[in-house]
């Protein structure tokens, strides 16, 4: 499938999710494969603007990724559009804008979900930003602001004739936040009235879940939450869709993600100002994942405890090596781990 110029080698993606997505993770789902598309976490149009070093370091992403969709979020046409140009000569296949966000901090500046609140406007800021660059525009929202306010469908059509080259559709309202489950009726609604690709998301968890939404007509689906517990499902969903068993996940797998996770972020954000931080930067985001990655599993909040408790990078190496059994010597001899005699904490 394409979405514009750009074409998609399978329509399975990973949904964008602030504080989550960041580009290590990005690659390593990826790597895993079956994945299409890959967005970053939302970045603000205003930092892009006025080139915030730290608005800069959430859109990038290596090549490895493509293709890339940097999402951005704001509700100034003009600012929009200006970020798009920007988001455009960074490289990026393609530029997403946030429709779907909640949370105050964001729908407050007219920015995020708030946007579907103001169809014509959220459709100009559509129109100037398609007016500004040649790579594709999409656009994510939800099924509407809340229960009487449910106009996905309208502002699909809208923002269609206002130039997007795709959309996806979370079928939750804003004021639902994550709450209920997603209207995968309404999706496939509007897919079925829209001539650009629309793809669907929410609450696909098991790689059964998002062949079953491609059978409702969707072109692809966002998968969020399922791939921050099951970074495979992508790929699993892949081995269904061509008629083979979904590939086995073994409990050593799993682990070693986690240890490449380290290693990949231990390369982002080097710069000697922050050297100090930097472990305790990882280990927060060791903690995020953590939280999500252990649900499912045996003992999951055994580990989630450890990772929570862990004070060093070498600890919670540790913790992952001895809960996952990771046998092989690409840890044994990192110095970081072996310094310390490993301390059984899962008997
Ligand atoms: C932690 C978290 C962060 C999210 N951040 C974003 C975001 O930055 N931009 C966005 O469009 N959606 C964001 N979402 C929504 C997801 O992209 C997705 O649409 C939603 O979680 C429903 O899909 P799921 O049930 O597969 O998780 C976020 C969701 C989660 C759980």
């Amino acid at each position: 499938m394409n979405i514009g110029s750009i074409a998609l080698t399978s329509p399975f993606a990973i949904a964008p999710m602030a504080g989550m997505t960041d580009t290590a993770f990005r690659r390593l789902v990826k790597r895993q494969g079956g994945c299409g598309l890959v967005v970053t976490e939302m970045v603000s149009s205003e930092g892009l603007v006025r080139g915030i070093d730290r608005t800069l370091e959430y859109a990038e992403y290596t090549d490895e990724e493509r293709p890339i969709a940097i999402q951005i979020f704001g509700g100034d046409p003009a600012k929009m559009a200006d970020a798009a140009r920007i988001v455009e000569g960074m490289g990026a296949d393609i530029v997403d804008v946030n429709m779907g966000c909640p949370v105050p901090k964001i729908a407050k500046h007219n920015a995020g979900c708030s946007l579907m609140r103001e169809p014509e406007h959220a459709a100009g800021v559509i129109a100037a930003m398609t007016k500004a660059v040649r790579i594709p525009v999409t656009v994510k929202m939800r099924a509407g602001w809340n229960d009487d306010e449910r106009n996905a469908p309208t502002l699909a059509k809208m923002v269609q004739d206002a130039g997007a080259a795709a959309i996806a559709v979370h079928g939750r309202t804003a004021a639902q936040s994550y709450s209920g489950s997603a209207d995968w009726d309404l999706v496939a609604r509007i897919a079925a009235e829209l001539t650009i690709p629309v793809f669907g998301s929410g609450d696909c968890i098991e790689p059964e879940q998002i062949l079953a939404r491609m059978d409702a007509g969707v072109k692809g689906v966002l998968v969020g939450r399922g791939v921050l517990r099951n970074p495979w499902i992508l790929a699993q969903a892949s081995d269904l869709a061509a008629g083979r068993a979904a590939r086995p996940v073994t409990l050593e797998d799993r682990g070693r993600f986690l240890l490449d996770y380290i290693d990949l972020l231990l390369l982002e954000r080097v710069d000697e100002a922050r050297a100090l931080s930097h472990d305790r930067w990882i280990i927060n985001k060791l903690r995020a994942l953590g939280s999500w990655y252990t649900k499912g599993l045996d003992n999951g909040s055994h580990l989630r405890t450890a990772v929570n408790t862990a004070e060093s990078l070498a600890g919670l190496r540790r913790t992952i090596v001895e809960f996952f059994a990771v046998t092989a010597a690409s840890w044994a001899d990192d110095p970081a781990i072996a310094s310390d005699a490993p301390q059984p904490i899962f008997s």
